[in-house]
């Protein structure tokens, strides 16, 4: 397999990927057994891990998305969540499971957890398939964590930069060479 051009290097390659997605998805499989779960996935970046992750699901599930986005950087954040794309489902009394690309300052998911917590959802937890544990700056964890990462921008596997690279079907690097020019 050929490396995108402005890939640095593979971080995580298809197989890493395939065999933890199963591992994290088994696990949750386990843990809500006899419930059905509302799977919300983030939007976009969350697609594909999303689509591999429901696969190893044996439970009855139902499945939505959200869009969501922090104000960008030097906007003064009101503190609240810009919703682009609401759920379709009341989460009223549901127990919801966030799948999410990455945990970065935690801003999003720290917000999305206390919103669907204050819209009624009887429990809310998170699955991400990478951690940048060094970067927090809201208070939230994971549940269910594939890949804890250094800070460096990671690309494919569903994330982007500047809505590039999503498609990758392995987890890389981008080069610095990219964004700082
Ligand atoms: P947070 O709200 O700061 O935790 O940001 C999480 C969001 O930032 C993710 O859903 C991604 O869209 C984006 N993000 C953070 N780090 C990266 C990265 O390394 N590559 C691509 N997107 C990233
Ligand atoms: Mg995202």
């Amino acid at each position: 397999m050929s490396i995108h051009p402005d890939c640095e290097r593979v971080m995580l390659t298809e197989e890493q990927l395939r065999a933890r997605v199963k591992e994290i998805a088994l696990a949750v499989d386990e843990d809500y057994a006899g419930k059905r779960p509302l799977v919300v996935g983030i939007l976009k970046g969350s697609i594909i891990f999303y689509a591999d992750f429901i696969r190893f699901l044996s439970m009855p599930v139902e499945l939505d998305f959200m869009a969501v986005s922090s104000y960008g950087s030097g906007a003064v954040s009101s503190g609240k969540l810009n919703i682009k794309k609401d759920l379709d489902r009341d989460v009223k009394g549901r127990d919801v499971i966030i799948v999410e690309d990455i945990i970065d300052s935690g801003f999003t998911l720290a917000n999305l957890k206390a919103l669907l917590y204050e819209r009624g959802a009887a429990s809310v937890k998170i699955v991400t398939l990478l951690n940048k544990a060094e970067r927090r700056e809201y208070e939230v964890a994971p549940d269910y964590n594939c890949f804890d990462i250094e800070n460096e921008f990671v690309i494919g596997y569903g994330l982007d930069y500047n809505e590039q690279y999503r498609h990758l079907p392995y987890i890389g690097i981008l080069k610095r060479s990219v964004y700082e020019k």
